[in-house]
């Protein structure tokens, strides 16, 4: 046994490995599972005892010195490797897979555009933001819901009881933006805000605690709400296609008076009705109406003088529609599967 080992030993010391494939052939011979150390080891079972601590010792000592030069081998031969081919300046290079954006940025761009392209600025602001800001300028009664724990992730409250405008909370709508806006400029102005925001939610394919808003505001002499028909009607038809129709509903916000949720016509059937309308033909897009008086004053605006229309919608749900995507967390799991679908120029 011992005389087999020195063998083996002294023959693959002499093993003359040049090349990558030379090494991979020795690995066979030497280390894989049928190759000649293994082998060995099977053999061991039959050592007397009296000789096996000898022999484990020597046999332990063989394969470690081939296991190394196999190793230092690698080593030797892979940097060898790869400066021959770096060296080939004919080789042709490798493929880089090019990014994409993610379907919110492209779907945010497409609805800035739109409203661009009617003469809207885009106006950002913090996404910690006090209750003053995100509720109590916008008309939101002290014991309005949307106040509540349920909905609001709170910072730092003054009273657990009552709302204070000196609450500091994560913005649930980017409205708190226009606040701002209306607050640090004189009218006429026509801004949209796009943006984060937060709500105490379960997540589910539905609903998620973060999304994205733009919302958008328009104040002006005379502004109406023929206006704001004419300019969501335009906004639907270039988002969605030439053939969109709109419906508005009346609805209620706090901060808008009158108040209306905006429905578009089902691209899919041409509003004949199909499973993603629910039958209805129609998809809820967005909340509008006309700004409150009571919310212009709180601003600063002379609400005898200037009218203005405000309207807010998710992202999420637009680029829902638009891809046809039913489950809201697949924008959040960044699964590069699903973001290499939205290859764009844009
Ligand atoms: N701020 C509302 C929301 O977050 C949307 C909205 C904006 C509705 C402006 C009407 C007017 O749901």
């Amino acid at each position: 046994m011992l005389e087999k080992i020195t063998g083996i030993k002294t023959q693959a010391e002499s093993e003359v490995i040049k090349n990558l494939s030379d090494l991979e052939f020795f690995r066979i011979k030497y280390l894989s599972k049928k190759g000649l150390v293994s082998l060995l080891f099977d053999d061991f079972r039959n050592v007397p005892p009296e000789h096996k601590k000898e022999i484990g010792q020597g046999l332990n000592i063989l394969k470690q010195e081939i296991q190394e030069k196999y190793n230092q081998l690698k080593v030797v031969l892979e940097s060898k490797e790869e400066k021959s081919s770096l060296n080939d300046l004919t080789r042709p290079g490798y493929p880089i897979s090019s990014g994409s954006r993610h379907p919110i940025s492209i779907v945010r761009s497409e609805i800035i555009d739109v409203f661009a392209r009617l003469g809207f600025l885009v106006s950002e602001g913090p996404e910690i933001e006090d209750d003053d800001h995100v509720f109590s300028r916008l008309n939101f009664a002290p014991e309005h819901p949307a106040r509540d724990m349920q909905d609001t992730f709170y910072i730092s409250r003054i009273s657990e009881e009552d709302s204070n405008p000196d609450d500091i909370l994560l913005r649930t709508h980017t409205s708190s933006v226009q606040v701002r806006v209306m607050q640090n400029q004189q009218p006429p102005f026509r801004t949209i805000s796009p943006g984060r925001v937060f709500r105490n939610e379960a997540i589910s394919a539905r609903a998620h605690c973060i999304f994205h808003q733009v919302e958008g505001l328009y104040i002006d002499e005379n502004v109406s709400f023929a206006d704001l028909k004419q300019t969501l009607l335009y906004f639907a038809r270039e988002l969605f296609g030439k053939e969109t129709q709109i419906r508005l509903r009346p609805s209620y916000f706090p901060f808008t008076e009158p108040s209306a949720e905006m429905d578009v016509s089902c691209r899919l059937c041409g509003g004949k009705g199909c499973n993603v309308c629910k039958y209805t033909g129609w998809l809820e897009v967005l909340g509008c109406g006309m700004v409150h008086p009571k919310v212009l004053e709180a601003c600063n605006i002379d609400s005898k003088k200037y009218t203005g229309f405000a309207f807010g919608m998710g992202i999420e749900r637009i680029a829902m529609l638009k891809y046809h995507v039913n489950d809201l967390r697949l924008y959040f799991e960044n699964d590069i599967r699903f973001l290499d679908q939205f290859k764009t120029s844009l």
